[in-house]
């Protein structure tokens, strides 16, 4: 898909609006698996429609399981029981999601059937020895291309082991690919993690009825249980929402709504790092829905000023960074980001993707290993590569709201993966953005 649209976003604003933000990525595909694997009939509302989650039923459709889509954002998933899976005729394409093919390894890793996992351009480039060597260690049987890369070939009828893992980088992936092979596992799993990350699987086996003990930095649960249809509700997309959280922030005289956006605190870390920048972002009609706390933002524009980021912020904002260094870009002062090595595994090097377009709109970017130093300043127009990165796109696409000419921005199919609608939804609220090429 990627590599044929591309955005022309000019200065525009201010932005407006009262607005509504599709579904969570990560619960969205969590909410197909469990129900899949559950006994009974589960009903997903606010399912996101995007290309990854869409990947996802999709491979379940493959794997025998049967999913209605009575309508837009909502499946009825006739779940098949723990053993209900048969095999897959064709690979299984997870399309560009990390997600899909991270959780789903751990999941097909107990199952009595070989399978295949592919995905696309960028996602056969990202690093899977993260999940081949724990769910290795409980019995599995994966074979990968060279430097442990996509497709992956999982061979099925192996007799998992629990284990206790402390995995060495902070991956919600990785700790949920684990404790879903546990679910097939003798014995006890368990994940231990030296930066909590965020905690869906674990949320959403416990609302499965399946017995988990956590806690920041713990699960554990063992084997021999069996998953009960429940129906999930899908909060708003914190990550989704970020685009529009910078854009009002930085565009004077802007204010906007953003309905019932999920607030787990293992997401929510840019909204502590852009009030300490001097963000003025409101939470209003607090609340819990399906297990998760949601509120709507209600967000005016202010000054930010440059920070230092707290490490510890950095796995609860780690999709965030592309736009935290849009906002880094227009605030006044330096902005420090470390400990952020893993953003360079992402669907595209965001630390370089970040640093190189900003700096052709002119913006003095230093990039380290883990990070970068980024000197606040007045952004220019030009042409950026968006690497077929979904959120690099959508950061760009908000820098042109606040640069002195338009932004060309190339390679922006792949907006699609995670937020259908953008561009629509964008200019509604005073974004002047076009897409061009096909
Ligand atoms: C996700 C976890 C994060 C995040 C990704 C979604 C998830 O990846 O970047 O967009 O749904 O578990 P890592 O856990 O590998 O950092």
């Amino acid at each position: 898909m990627s590599g044929t649209i591309g955005w022309t976003s000019t200065p525009a604003g201010p932005i407006h609006g009262d607005i509504v933000i599709p579904g969570d990525k990560s619960i969205s595909h969590r909410a197909i698996m469990l129900a899949a694997l559950a006994d009974g009939t589960s009903r997903i509302t606010g399912f996101l429609e995007g290309e990854d989650t869409r990947a996802t039923a999709t491979a379940f459709g493959a794997l025998g399981v049967s999913i209605e889509a009575p309508e837009p954002s909502r499946r009825v998933v006739h779940g098949v029981g723990l053993h209900g899976l048969s095999r897959s005729r064709a690979p299984i394409d997870c399309g560009n999601a990390g997600t899909g093919m991270r959780l789903l390894t751990g999941l097909l890793a107990g199952q009595s059937f070989d399978s295949t996992l592919t995905g696309d351009v960028s996602l056969s480039r990202r690093p899977m020895r993260r999940v081949i060597e724990p769910l290795t260690r409980m019995g599995a049987s994966i074979a990968a291309e060279p430097g442990d890369l996509p497709p992956l070939r999982i061979r099925g009828g192996r007799a998992l082991q629990g284990v206790d893992y402390a995995p060495p980088v902070a991956s919600a992936q990785v700790k949920s690919a684990v404790l879903l092979a546990g679910l097939y596992a003798k014995g006890e799993t368990t994940v231990r993690e030296t930066h909590p990350t965020r905690d869906y699987t674990e949320r959403m086996l416990a609302a499965f009825g399946w017995p988990i003990a956590f806690s920041p930095g713990i699960a554990t649960l063992a084997g021999g249980h069996r998953l009960r249809a429940t129906d999930v509700v899908v909060p708003a997309d914190f990550s989704s929402a970020a685009f529009f959280i910078v854009a009002a922030t930085l565009v004077p005289a802007s204010e906007l709504r953003l309905r019932s956006i999920g607030l787990n605190p293992r997401r929510t870390g840019l909204l502590a790092v852009l009030r300490a920048m001097g963000a003025d972002i409101r939470e209003e009609r607090k609340r819990e829905e399906g297990g998760e706390s949601v509120a709507d933002l209600v967000v005016r524009s202010a000054r930010l000023r440059g920070v230092d980021v707290p490490v510890e912020h950095v796995p609860d904002m780690i999709d965030e960074f592309p736009i935290l260094f849009i906002a880094a870009a227009a605030a006044h002062g330096t902005t420090t980001i470390r400990g952020a090595a893993e953003l360079r595994v992402k669907e595209s090097d965001r630390i370089a993707a970040m640093a190189n377009g900003l700096r052709a709109l002119g913006i003095a970017v230093t990039e380290t290993p883990d990070g970068a130093v980024i000197e606040g300043g007045r952004l220019g127009g030009g042409s950026v590569d968006s690497l077929g990165d979904h959120r690099i796109a959508m950061s760009f696409a908000v820098a042109a709201l606040v640069a002195k000419d338009e932004v060309r921005i190339a390679d922006c199919a792949n907006v699609a993966t995670s937020f259908p609608g953008f561009v629509a939804l964008a200019n509604s609220t005073g974004f002047a953005l076009r897409e061009r090429g096909r």
